[in-house]
């Protein structure tokens, strides 16, 4: 029997991973690869650590499997710890998915149903932005802006609103806040606000923009545009969250978030349990939690979400994350890898822009830096890199959305040495030259 596996091919060439530890990823032919993405900028603390896996088979031995509204140890030790060391504050109502898709669908159902709790059910429509990426059911690939990912649904995909998300790089106009603001109060205005339910957005745009950090004026006035039309803020922090850029959350109204705007409701996945188990946390204020429940509304559970053993894995994860300091570690060893790459790419002609922040960082690379012309989408150039990078032992991520292109994303393990920092930055360099000198 052929097992066919991915589905169908993609550019990403699979790999047989046989073991993992640390930073690196050992395959079945005996090849060593620095695994500078965390897979898809999931792994945080590292891979390999038993005592991860042994928090996970305690949970398994002691209650295997119990519907998610109930609660077990692991589930309780995890909700306890969420709110005591990790939530901005004011987010106090908690819901637990197994993936980011799930995660941000919930919040955009939260959302809809706040306002029919409040009886404005006109407010339905979910504003979100281009580029992004939500996640891969249709509601999430939808309101997405990721045209490469709609390929062969698009006809089908129920229609949303987006608006541009600042791109400093790209943006035409002089002040990238103010045009990003008036299109979306345009937006907002063109729906009619009474039919507006949430603006959906990443705090700093993820792989399908290659971290793209707005100016530090945009959050708040995005809060400002939601408090005025009385539109909920979803912030979608599955990539950014949990320290990814040197901060617990980008966003929150407190000392440790990069602004200090408070989201209606924050999602928030990936480093949650740091690749061990997949687990998203949904997390909502009071004022909205409230508003549902007195409507006699719920929002429902998958089977297998909040599973006792990914609560135990990521109760762990976080533990190890405080206990270590790992957080401060992201934005250290992330401020440093910026400043390297910055100085390696400072003259590179096909380089236009190393960005990011803590370890979520990306390169934009181009045909041409001057006038910032993109190569071909044929060229596969981002593909190209990926696999240079990738022979000489290293793992990037492939980011854009096929509309934005060859932007290179490094999200390693917060843990990582500064010898491997090294090795990012000159194979990246050596990628480059070998993927576009012929492009
Ligand atoms: C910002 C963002 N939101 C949502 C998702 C979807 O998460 P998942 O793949 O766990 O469904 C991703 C995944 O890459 C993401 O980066």
């Amino acid at each position: 029997m052929t097992v066919r596996w991915p589905f169908a091919f993609s550019a990403m060439q699979p790999f047989r991973v046989v073991r993992a530890q640390g930073a690196y990823l050992y395959t079945g032919d005996g090849r060593e690869i620095l695994d500078a993405a965390g897979g898809a900028i999931a792994v945080n603390i590292g891979h390999g650590r038993a005592a991860v896996a042994d928090a996970m088979r305690d949970a398994a031995m002691s209650t295997s499997y119990v519907v998610p509204p109930w609660l077990t140890p692991a589930r309780e030790r995890l909700l306890e710890r969420l709110v005591r060391d990790w939530l901005p504050p004011g987010l106090t109502r908690l819901h637990l998915t197994c993936s980011g898709a799930e995660g941000v669908e919930t919040a955009m159902k939260i959302a809809i149903q706040y306002h029919a709790a409040r009886g404005k059910p006109a407010k339905t429509a979910i504003i979100g932005r281009t580029p992004s990426y939500h996640g891969t059911t249709l509601a999430t690939t939808a309101v997405g802006g990721h045209e490469a990912r709609k390929h062969g649904l698009a006809h089908a995909l129920p229609s949303y609103m987006r608006v541009p998300a600042p791109y400093p790089l790209r943006c035409a106009a002089e002040d990238v806040t103010a045009s990003c603001l008036s299109a979306l109060e345009e937006a907002i205005e063109t729906a009619g606000a009474d039919n507006v339910a949430a603006f959906l957005a990443e705090p700093i745009v993820g792989a399908s923009g290659g971290a793209i950090v707005p100016p530090d004026d945009y959050w708040p006035g995005v809060k400002s545009l939601c408090e005025r039309y009385d539109i909920l803020l979803l912030a979608d922090e599955v990539m950014t969250g949990f320290g990814r850029t040197g901060a617990k959350f980008a966003l929150g109204e407190c000392t440790d978030a990069h602004w200090p705007v408070a989201p209606d409701v924050v999602v928030a996945g990936k480093g949650l349990a740091g690749g061990y188990a997949p687990i998203t946390g949904v997390f909502a204020t009071e004022r909205v939690g409230a508003a549902i429940e007195a409507a006699g509304m719920n929002v429902m559970f998958h089977t297998f979400a909040a599973h006792p053993a990914a609560c135990a894995a990521a109760d762990k994860v976080l533990q190890i994350l405080t206990e270590e300091e790992l957080v401060a570690r992201a934005a250290k060893a992330g401020a440093d890898l910026k400043a390297r790459l910055q100085e390696t790419f400072a003259q590179h002609p096909r380089v236009a822009q190393v960005r990011g922040k803590g370890l979520l960082l990306a390169l934009e690379v181009v045909a041409d830096r001057a006038d910032l012309g993109r190569f071909p989408a044929a060229a596969q150039i981002t593909s190209r890199i990926a696999a240079e990078a990738l022979q000489r032992g290293v793992a990037f991520y492939p980011g854009g959305t096929g509309v934005v292109r060859d932007v290179v994303v490094i999200g390693p393990p917060f843990t990582i040495g500064d010898t491997e920092l090294t090795r990012i930055v000159e194979t990246l360099a050596v990628a480059i030259d070998a993927a576009t000198s012929e492009a």
